[in-house]
């Protein structure tokens, strides 16, 4: 059996050892001569922690052994149980001087956060670039990254902000970037100013969380006019600047604490939006056109009154098909005010309503009566309850209720579906 494998080519024998993780691969060294030819030819290395201390080492070795030309990608993950006694920065070096596309790196080690050698930020060929934990990112002189199209930058720390913008405008055609950020990252400002940027995501998290001091003082600054889809999730209450996005298609504003007018007014372009509002904005939500809005999903936080800033926005959105809400369980009650005209939306496009954790409280009844009554397209209507008791009566009464649609079905599944793409 052993003869008749290793009789394969060796191409085929590196397509066998690409499909098993390449801590077996390298292994299979010990099996005979043939393999152990074949394992230094592996053009992809990831090693991923297994709880084994000596993860390093092995790496290490690995690599000395390692003998292809050409190293395509290395994926290395050391764990919080490794031992810090190795030299990480000469395996960028290698990988690097091998001409590697996927580079990615997660240090959960419990060393201190570790510089990589300056060739890293100038390597031609890396297409695919992501740095995790523990790693200082001292981006001192020019970088250049030619290739580069894809870069994460999680949880690391920066030597300075000028690091940051040498790294971000290294490549020209840069198009996702991804950043998760906590608040010991030495940086103040974080800037974002990428010509080629498609794909933004951005979110801040707290490591060492005491005490009530939930704000930190510093800005987001964005300048990426060609992003189409932009995520952000920022509970450090930010000041937040974002130029203008005219290809905006999908955005997630999971929190942005005090969005002004600017803010939203860069959303206009958006078809599918989520947003979590901190705050009403009936002001901007007044003044904002969303021409080409098909799908808006809704969170209001619990304080906030929010009902005008929705039927302001339904008033200025026409093209909406979907809206789905979901209100918290302890949010105050919204105030109705009926609408003095029936929005666009309302009369020619909304098929699909839902909302998530209903409370049936007057007001909030009256938006549900009034789609019901005023929607001309609807299709569905799925509403779950978040007070379920006398569950029957409360169907019955949103039942009754009249529906200008004949063809709407009105549903109360215990889980309304809530799945923004
Ligand atoms: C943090 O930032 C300061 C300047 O703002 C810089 O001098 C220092 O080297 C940075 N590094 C670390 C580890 O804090
Ligand atoms: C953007 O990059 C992130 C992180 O690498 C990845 O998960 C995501 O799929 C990428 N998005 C696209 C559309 O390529
Ligand atoms: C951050 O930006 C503000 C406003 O632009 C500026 O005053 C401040 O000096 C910046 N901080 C650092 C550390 O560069």
């Amino acid at each position: 059996m052993e003869n008749r494998i290793c009789d394969l080519p060796d191409d085929l024998l590196l397509l066998i050892l690409i499909l098993v993780p390449t801590k077996v691969a390298v292994t299979t060294t010990i099996l005979s001569k043939r393999w152990r030819f074949v394992s230094k030819m592996l053009r992809l290395l990831e090693f991923n922690d297994d709880g084994n201390e000596k993860l390093g080492w092995f790496i290490d070795q690995s690599l000395q052994l390692h003998k292809a030309p050409k190293l395509r990608s290395l994926i290395v993950e050391l764990g919080p149980s490794c031992t810090v006694d190795v030299d990480v920065g000469k395996w960028i070096e290698y990988a690097v001087n091998r001409g590697v596309y996927v580079l990615d790196f997660k240090l959960l080690w419990t060393a201190k956060p570790t510089s990589f050698p300056k060739s890293l930020y100038t390597c031609d060929t890396i297409v695919d670039l992501s740095l995790s934990n523990e790693i200082f990112v001292d981006v001192s002189s020019q970088a250049r990254l030619p290739s580069l199209l894809r870069l994460s930058l999680l949880h690391v720390v920066y030597k300075d902000e000028d690091s940051l913008v040498r790294l971000l405008s290294s490549s020209p055609i840069l198009n996702n970037l991804t950043v998760e950020r906590h608040e010991e990252d030495n940086l103040t400002n974080f800037t974002v100013k990428v010509p080629s940027l498609q794909i933004l995501y951005y979110v801040t998290t707290w490591r060492n969380k005491d005490g009530d001091d939930d704000r930190l003082t510093g800005s987001l600054v964005i300048d990426a006019p060609a992003l189409t889809k932009f995520d952000i999730i920022d509970v450090w209450d930010y000041y937040c600047l974002i130029e203008n996005m005219p290809c905006l298609v999908e955005a997630y504003i999971g929190f942005v604490p005090n969005p002004n007018d600017k803010f939203l007014r860069n959303l206009v372009s958006v078809r599918h939006l989520l947003l979590c509002l901190t705050e009403p904005m009936v002001e901007c939500c007044t003044a904002t056109k969303f021409s080409w809005l098909i799908e808006f999903y809704f969170r209001p936080e619990e304080s906030v009154d929010w009902l005008d800033s929705l039927m302001f926005l339904l008033q200025n959105s026409p093209k909406l098909k979907t809206l789905m809400i979901k209100t918290e369980p302890q949010s105050i009650a919204p105030s109705w005010n009926q609408p003095n005209s029936i929005p666009g939306c309302l009369s020619s496009n909304l098929e699909i309503f839902g909302w998530v954790d209903y409370g049936g409280r007057e007001d909030e009844k009256q938006l549900v009566t009034y789609i019901l009554a005023n929607a001309e397209c609807l299709k569905k209507v799925e509403i779950s309850f978040l007070d379920t008791s006398n569950l029957e009566e409360k169907q019955k009464e949103l039942q009754s209720s009249p529906r200008i649609s004949s063809s709407c079905q009105l549903l109360f599944p215990t889980q309304v579906e809530w799945d923004f793409s």
